[in-house]
């Protein structure tokens, strides 16, 4: 059974894409089948990989085929990223995706099920499917949601992090009171993490105050680590940059939550 995975937060720069690519890394390490999907027009995961986000071939090409009804072959634009450490694949995209919004929008049927349908394709060929989300509660993210089996919040716990963390659930049960009623939370995960300042200890209270009835909060913990923040300079996963670093131990354990909750 594979497991989809929106990896979602409209606050930008609180490391979703880190996540999504050290995650990911961490899973193939376990033996499993990993594809990662990037669906923000940044293309941060696709560059942070390696891969050259000019490729002709991207997410976009596979929404817009499945929208005019057309035949396309989902792996076409699949691209494997291999190393030493780990093996997984990888859906890339480039800032044409920000057409995307346009091309729902022209669609008749369902417009939050339109990722869904392309992954279903696939999915089975994987043990999970992570996607990458842009920073916005955009139609990108509502599609993201509509194909997921569960969302990962990552969140700095540092001030303003709260805000908008509302907004954002509300919009994960909308989801799961119309178009996903199967969606789940996997969970919030503490990313840029400085466990050691006060504020980052408040804010992480204020959360389980507020959500810890409802949501899983990770005990794995992502400080903020330098090994981390370099590696996709590299076009590498951290696995890869810093194998025995602290910051691949956060990930591997991370994973292991993961497949806990599977
Ligand atoms: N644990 C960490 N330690 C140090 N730096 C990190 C860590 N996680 C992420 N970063 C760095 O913080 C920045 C933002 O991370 P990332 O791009 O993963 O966030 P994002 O939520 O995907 O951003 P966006 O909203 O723009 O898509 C990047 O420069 C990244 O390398
Ligand atoms: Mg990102």
């Amino acid at each position: 059974m594979s497991k989809v995975i929106a990896i979602t937060n409209q606050k930008g720069g609180v490391g979703k894409t880190t996540t999504t690519v050290d995650l990911g890394a961490a899973l193939s390490r376990e033996n499993k089948k990993v594809l990662l999907v990037d669906f923000d027009p940044q293309g941060n995961l696709t560059s942070g990989l390696g891969i050259d986000r000019k490729r002709p071939f991207t997410v976009l090409n596979l929404l817009q085929s499945e929208v005019m009804g057309m035949p396309y072959d989902v792996h076409e634009a699949i691209v494997t990223h291999e190393t030493d450490e780990v093996k997984m694949d990888v859906l890339p995209a480039n800032k044409l995706l920000v057409s995307a919004e346009a091309i729902f929008n022209s669609f008749d049927g369902e417009k939050e099920l339109i990722l869904k349908n392309v992954l279903t394709k696939v999915k089975d060929d994987y043990d999970y499917v992570l996607i990458d989300c842009p920073p916005s509660l955009s139609l990108l993210t509502i599609n993201a949601l509509g194909a997921a089996n569960s969302v990962l919040i990552p969140m700095q716990p540092a001030k303003y992090s709260l805000d908008g963390l509302a907004d954002l659930i509300k919009l994960v049960m909308m989801a799961q009171n119309s178009f996903n009623t199967e969606l789940e939370f996997e969970g919030i995960v503490y990313t840029l993490d400085t466990p050691n300042q006060i504020e980052a200890r408040n804010i992480k209270q204020d959360v389980e105050d507020a959500y810890g009835a409802n949501v899983r909060i990770h005990e794995t913990f992502i400080p903020r680590l330098k090994d981390i923040s370099s590696s996709p300079s590299y076009g590498v996963s951290v696995f890869d940059f810093a194998p025995s670093s602290k910051g691949a131990m956060a990930y591997a354990n991370l994973a292991k939550e993961v497949l806990a909750n599977a």
